[in-house]
């Protein structure tokens, strides 16, 4: 008998066992000349076992890449050989994932709603709080399902204030990539605000109707929660791996550049345009929308950015001071409350080219006018896994920086 539970707690630990990072480190490099940025760009793109969290665009920026045990000692050696100031961010990276599995809230007594600021809450509970918002305020809430992802999981809107005709849209999205927890925490936190709140608000829900799609990829952020805290695909199994970067995915310059056509790169961009059925809703909803939605926002961590297009190529569109002046007005306000600071300008120029995104396909086919997207803050000791305790002071501040760039579309459009 004990011999049978040893046997079924060994079973039970094969299947469900997630992903220890014990002694992953993230390291920190300084690039300091042109040949650095290129040796760590090529780096980036030839070994897949590096996880470059962030890849500086500028010289004297500097790189963060989460290096497991295996790669540390030749990593390390490389950098030297190449001359390269580093030093270590994040001595053990298991160490700092503090609420991997915090259970879904809804089987606790404590209502969703009050959960918003202190956990990162997960994909049931989000719709749950969303379903119920539509019940509580019928005359300005409406849920919609524009999708399924690949596992299943409806793929849910919130429409709020959506009872006006003509009105101009916002549609704002978050979760695509799994691993940014902060994202949907910040989507929630809006539309917490922009429904339980509406009063204080008025200003950008008189003319203004918002769509927000908090969690674009729920296969990946549940993962994400039980297996693989660094986990950014989607979960579609892809010739030997799994998953696709669903921000790589869109049919616009697809596969072009800063995405990978190996299924086993955390950048793979799918098998074909929208072969994915998340990025598949997002094109479904934005499409029906078309001539409506002024406004795309895609909700994404970290490193304190707006970024608008292209993507695909350093040139700019045409209309760029338009978004470049939507941008700044969220910049500024967030600097003006907190001090915190954004930089501002087109993905390529300002982070990396990187094609296939979706906010490059809302600009250029949805067209969307002004689309951006939001890299949330680090928070706490920096990169993807903020503690759950650093979620009210950084969703308090986004916020304030998302409203007043609303503000700025609905002043426009
Ligand atoms: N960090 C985001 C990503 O890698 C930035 C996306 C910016 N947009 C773009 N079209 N490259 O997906
Ligand atoms: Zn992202």
């Amino acid at each position: 008998m004990i011999l049978k539970i040893i046997v079924l707690f060994g079973i039970l630990a094969v299947v469900t066992a997630r992903r220890s990072y014990q002694g992953y480190k993230v390291y920190e490099v300084h690039q300091n000349t042109r040949e650095q940025a290129d040796f760590l760009h090529e780096m980036e793109q030839s070994n897949e076992n590096l996880d470059f969290w962030h890849l500086a665009k500028q010289l004297n920026g500097k790189a963060q890449v989460l290096v497991p045990p295996t790669e540390q000692r030749s990593f390390v050696a490389d950098l030297m050989r190449q001359g390269f100031q580093f030093s270590v961010m994040i001595p053990d990276i298991e160490n700092t994932i503090d609420d991997y599995s915090v259970p879904p809230a809804s089987r606790k007594p404590v209502p969703v709603s009050k959960q918003i600021l202190h956990n990162y809450l997960r994909y049931l509970d989000i719709n749950e709080y969303i379903d119920e918002l539509a019940t509580k305020f019928p005359a300005s809430v409406s849920v919609n399902q524009i999708g399924t992802s690949y596992e299943g999981r409806p793929l849910k809107t919130i429409t709020i204030n959506g009872n006006r005709n003509n009105s101009s849209v916002i549609f704002m999205d978050a979760g695509i990539h799994a691993r940014e927890w902060i994202a949907p925490a910040t989507a929630l936190y809006v539309i917490n605000q922009l429904v339980e709140h509406a009063h204080e608000n008025t200003d950008i829900l008189s003319n203004l109707t918002w769509v927000i799609l908090p969690v674009v990829n729920p296969d990946g952020y549940e993962y994400s929660h039980e297996m693989e805290r660094f986990w950014r695909k989607t979960r579609k199994p892809a010739g030997k791996c799994v998953g696709t970067d669903a921000n790589r995915n869109f049919d616009f310059h697809w596969g072009e550049i800063g995405a990978s056509s190996s299924a086993c790169s955390d950048t793979y961009r799918g098998d074909a345009p929208f072969s994915e059925p998340e990025s598949q809703a997002i094109r479904n909803a934005l499409t029906k929308l078309k001539g409506q939605c002024k406004f795309y926002l895609s909700l994404h961590s970290y490193g304190n950015y707006l970024l608008y297009p292209w993507g695909y190529t350093s040139d700019l569109p045409d209309t760029w001071q338009d978004i470049d002046e939507v941008a700044q007005t969220g910049a500024a306000a967030i600097k003006r409350a907190t001090g915190a600071e954004y930089t501002v300008g087109s993905s390529t120029n300002v982070l990396y080219a990187a094609s296939g995104g979706s906010d490059d396909w809302a600009f250029a086919e949805a067209d969307v006018p002004i689309a951006i997207v939001m890299e949330l803050p680090g928070g706490g000791f920096g990169g993807f896994n903020p503690p759950a305790s650093a979620i009210e002071k950084s969703v308090k501040e986004s916020w304030l920086g998302i409203k007043a760039m609303a503000l700025k579309v609905a002043q426009k459009y």
